[in-house]
């Protein structure tokens, strides 16, 4: 049966599904929803999330790393850091997060995401399926590993807004995980990730 929730003030109709969530679980043989990394520039979100995606692929899940820097390339290429783009930045990027995770996949979003108030609205959208897990280092450490050469770049005043330096972070204060890595090595914070994502996902719902 095909059901439908009108909007009639914008003309927008919602279609109803014939394969329910439920189902797309069962076939996968594990549930679905969405990991939202978020942490300082340098405190692993990138290294963590590819190497976390391909350990559930290896199991044999479905799962979809979606990455700042990519994300930048396409979806987003039209914003900036400040602090409006950042909002409108996220606001996509948890609907798109959504829609993958409706359709059954592991989502692990890899972004900064330093707003409270932005993290919490993806929260509000996918309230069931949403998962907060702060990628934890300092600021030191994080400077210290300047993966990509930014926090220099920054200090120099060559980067405008840059978190951390010239623009806030805001920590999470009741993450579903921490994931210190300043503290442990990255198979560690795997093992940590993986055994969550087991928790949480192993089940078909
Ligand atoms: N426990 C750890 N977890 C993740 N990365 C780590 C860890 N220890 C050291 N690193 C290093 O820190 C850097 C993190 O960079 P990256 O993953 O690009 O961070 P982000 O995506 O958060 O900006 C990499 O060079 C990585 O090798
Ligand atoms: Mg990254």
């Amino acid at each position: 049966m095909r059901r439908t929730v009108t909007n009639p003030d914008r003309n927008i109709t919602f279609s109803q599904h014939h394969v329910s969530l439920q189902e797309r679980w069962q076939q996968n043989g594990h549930a679905s929803g969405i990991l939202w990394f978020t942490g300082l520039s340098g405190s692993g979100k990138t290294t963590l999330a590819l190497n976390l995606e391909r350990r559930l692929f290896d199991r044999g899940w479905h799962a979809c790393v979606l990455d700042g820097d990519n994300v930048r390339h396409g979806l987003s290429s039209d914003l900036g850091f400040s602090q409006h783009d950042r909002e409108e930045n996220i606001r996509r990027i948890g609907e798109v997060a959504k829609l993958f995770a409706l359709s059954g996949v592991i989502v692990i979003t890899a972004f900064i995401s330093p707003y409270r108030s932005d993290r919490d609205r993806v929260r509000n959208i996918a309230p069931d399926m949403f998962r907060e897990v702060h990628i934890d280092a300092s600021l030191e450490v994080c400077e210290r590993r300047d993966p990509k050469g930014l926090y220099v770049k920054a200090r120099q005043g060559l980067i405008a807004d840059f978190t951390g330096i010239s623009a806030p972070y805001e920590t999470p204060h009741k993450p579903e995980l921490r994931v210190p890595t300043q503290e442990l090595g990255i198979a560690d914070c795997l093992d940590l990730l993986e055994t969550y994502a087991v928790e949480s996902f192993g089940r078909e719902g």
